[in-house]
């Protein structure tokens, strides 16, 4: 069993760490990049407070801050978007009419210079967000191989937009075409995947792009700032760092931001967006909160539905958009399941982010202990349980997983997102009862299914695609594979982001046409035939 002081004596000092995950502190970030350098900051910074503590002069673990970066100003903010307008440039600047396989070429460039980064950008993961070595490191080759797919998604959307169509009697190219300067902000849990899955594809498209860091999460940013720098014409790339409200405010209510690509909360969404001032010309894509319930039906395989109980309610903490927060438990099984799960998760290793088989890691944001444990202490209060001994045992910034059994409508726990080591588990007797949950959850992105019955588990698919996004059987609720559609309903997401679907959501289609007359059928060849336009070309990318 954990204890306050077994968890206590998990931190380290900076000597105990295996010399390969060492920080040299402090590590500074100085620069931010605009019109395409990186230009010095000499005004305030932002501490970076490690979620891995360091044990305090009597043993006490303490924050422990690990560098800082640049706290930006109005004018600096404004002055990054200055250089993506002007890349832009109304839609005529040399990056936007670029041809697609020179455009290829700029990012395949920046990935090689991002792949020198690895080591670096995986320790940075471990120190700011305390996600362990292994999901540190599968986020970044994810993320890599996210760039690498989309680069061929492309070349297949380009050459299916390589031809010419005749319909009654009309001529026309169809193309997709960039919408303009994006702005886009990732999320503290994935800092550089949720990142660079909206920013590279809206880029790839032509659309010039701004791009602020996660309030955590920023410094491993750093080591590709060069990259972006080496990689991108002036002004294509530029980011903003600092208070949100700061340096994203100026960008807004310019009016001269056209897409968002946001992934964070539905408030913070909203503020965000309404500060346009013509709302109707922003295009939003948004991955926001969610509340995934998994039901474990009478016949589940209850190893099964523990195994993956486990690692979709705390994989990196919980700490996942997709993560499963309530666990529905038909009656007649309930007593097992959740014993079960109570020894598996009791059985799970904290630790630091860089030991092997470690399970439970530092959580990043400050005051997370404290508001996890609001939500237990709600829900006891009401009746529930905490069925595994080590349950919210807490010293500094780690939180051992509680499983809270006996949670119902009543209690916080029952819609609102924990989004961290809290596995909130209600017994049902009338599948009914969660249906009626999902039905009226806010959130709508994606429930997981456990059973064996074909018959019963078809029977339920049916309505419940209705309402959320993916129903998984017999399985965790995820993103991947990337090809997959990822997206929700209600308060959970708008627009679909996946390889080739986020091609399609930075982009407009638009189109060539002419009454297809041998006059004009001409003209149409020898604008092709002479290689007089980027856009009219029937070139295949190969
Ligand atoms: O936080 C939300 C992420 O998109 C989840 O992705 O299911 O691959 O962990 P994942």
């Amino acid at each position: 069993m954990q204890t306050p002081d077994s968890l206590r004596q998990t931190f380290p000092a900076m000597d105990q760490v295996p010399p390969e995950h060492r920080l040299a502190l402090p590590v500074v970030q100085d620069g931010y990049l605009v019109g395409g350098a990186i230009r010095r900051w000499d005004g305030p910074f932002d501490e970076v407070v490690s979620p891995v503590w360091e044990p305090g002069p009597d043993g006490t673990p303490r924050p422990r801050v690990i560098g800082r970066t640049p706290s930006l100003g109005e004018a600096e903010a404004r002055e990054v978007l200055a250089a993506a307008t002007k890349a832009w440039d109304l839609g005529r600047g040399a990056w936007p009419t670029m041809p697609v396989a020179e455009r290829i070429r700029h990012v395949e460039d920046f990935v090689l210079r991002m792949i020198e980064r690895r080591t670096e950008v995986v320790r940075l993961l471990m120190w700011e967000i305390g996600k362990s070595l292994a999901d540190a490191t599968k986020e970044f080759d994810r993320t890599v191989e996210y760039v690498r797919d989309t680069l061929d998604a492309l070349k297949e959307l380009d050459r299916a937009g390589s031809r010419f169509s005749i319909e009654e009697g009309i001529v026309g190219q169809i193309r997709r075409a960039p919408l303009g300067v994006v702005l886009c902000m990732g999320p503290f849990n994935y800092p550089l995947n949720e990142t660079f899955t909206t920013l590279i594809p809206a880029l790839v498209m032509g659309n010039p792009v701004v791009f602020k860091p996660p309030r955590l999460g920023v410094l491993l940013h750093a080591p590709l700032l060069r990259a972006f720098a080496e990689s991108f014409p002036p002004g294509v790339v530029g980011s903003v760092h600092g208070d949100g409200r700061t340096v994203v405010s100026p960008l807004m209510t310019s009016g001269q931001v056209d897409v968002l690509a946001f992934i964070g909360t539905s408030g913070v969404a909203d503020l965000i967006r309404k500060q346009h001032p013509k709302p109707h010309r922003l295009r939003c894509v948004l991955g926001l909160e969610a509340k995934n319930p998994a039901v474990i039906l009478p016949d589940a395989d209850l190893d099964l539905a523990v195994s993956e109980t486990v690692l979709g309610a705390l994989s990196f903490n919980g700490q996942r958009c997709t993560a499963l927060k309530l666990v529905f438990v038909h009656e007649s099984v309930a007593d097992a399941f959740t014993a079960r799960l109570a020894t598996a998760v009791e059985a799970l290793k904290p630790g630091m982010p860089w030991e092997e088989g470690v399970r439970v890691t530092p959580l990043p944001e400050p005051g997370k202990a404290e508001r996890l444990a609001a939500f237990v202490a709600d829900a006891v209060g009401k009746g529930a349980r905490v069925a595994n001994p080590s349950g919210g045992v807490t010293a500094g910034s780690l939180t051992f997983p509680a499983v809270v059994a006996g949670v119902d409508a009543s209690m916080r726990l029952f819609r609102e997102e924990q989004f961290g080591p809290v596995v909130p588990v209600v017994t049902y007797r009338d599948l009914e009862e969660p249906v009626r949950a999902i039905v009226e959850s806010d959130y709508g992105q994606q429930v997981s299914l456990f059973g064996r019955d074909p018959a019963e588990l078809g029977r339920i698919v049916d309505p419940l695609v209705n309402q959320v996004c993916r129903v998984n059987l017999n399985s965790q609720c995820q993103r991947g594979p990337d090809a997959f559609p990822f997206t929700g309903r209600k308060d959970s997401a708008e627009g679909t982001l996946s390889v080739s679907d986020a091609l399609r959501v930075f982009t407009i289609r638009t189109l060539v046409a002419a009454k297809g007359t041998p006059e004009n059928k001409e003209i149409l060849t020898r604008i092709v035939r002479d290689r007089r336009s980027t856009f009219l070309s029937t070139d295949f990318i190969l």
